[in-house]
């Protein structure tokens, strides 16, 4: 059975916190979720399996250019297409907005979500120094060309 990525909203938002300190050390306030969940500062997509929220997703369109926020999926559901499937619809939406391009920062040691956006295309195009402040660690910077946009 395929996963089902919805949008999510502010009932939400509880799931959201105990998922995101499951996954991070440095994680969003409730103000800083509220933002993308009430307004439209940027968009907020989600997963559940067996009524957890298994995985979620934060991005923002701006012109035609999507960033990726956040990306998270549970520890015990990582490994089985969730992050495949939120990273698909998110590129699904931007492209149905008119974004062109993707960008993301994600820190250099975080093999897996390097591998994850690198099996989508994205390519490196920056280093940003010690950007991350919980752990001073560099962050690259990936972008990403939509097909028909690719330069
Ligand atoms: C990165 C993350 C979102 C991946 O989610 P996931 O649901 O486990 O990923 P998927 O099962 O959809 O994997 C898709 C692809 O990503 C890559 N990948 C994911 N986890 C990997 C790992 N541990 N090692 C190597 N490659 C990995 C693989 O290419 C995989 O494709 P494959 O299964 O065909 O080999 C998850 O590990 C996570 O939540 N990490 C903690 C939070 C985080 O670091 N977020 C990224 C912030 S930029």
């Amino acid at each position: 059975m395929t996963d089902e990525v919805v949008g999510l909203g502010e009932p939400d938002i509880r799931d959201l916190m105990e998922l995101e300190a499951l996954c991070f050390a440095y994680h969003w306030t409730r103000e800083q979720f509220l933002l993308g969940l009430e307004g439209e500062a940027f968009k907020v997509i989600g997963v559940r399996r067996d009524g957890v929220l298994a995985g979620y997703m934060a991005f923002s369109l701006i012109a035609d250019e999507m960033e990726i926020l956040n990306l998270a999926v549970h520890p015990e559901y990582r490994r089985q297409g969730l992050g495949e499937a939120l990273l698909s619809r998110s590129l699904e939406i931007s492209e149905a907005n008119g974004t062109t391009k993707s960008f993301l920062d994600v820190k250099i040691s975080n093999d897996p979500a390097l591998a994850l956006y690198r099996k989508f295309g994205y390519k490196k195009i920056g280093v940003r120094k010690k950007y991350y402040p919980d752990t001073k660690e560099d962050a690259l910077l990936l972008r990403y060309d939509f097909p028909q946009h690719e330069a």
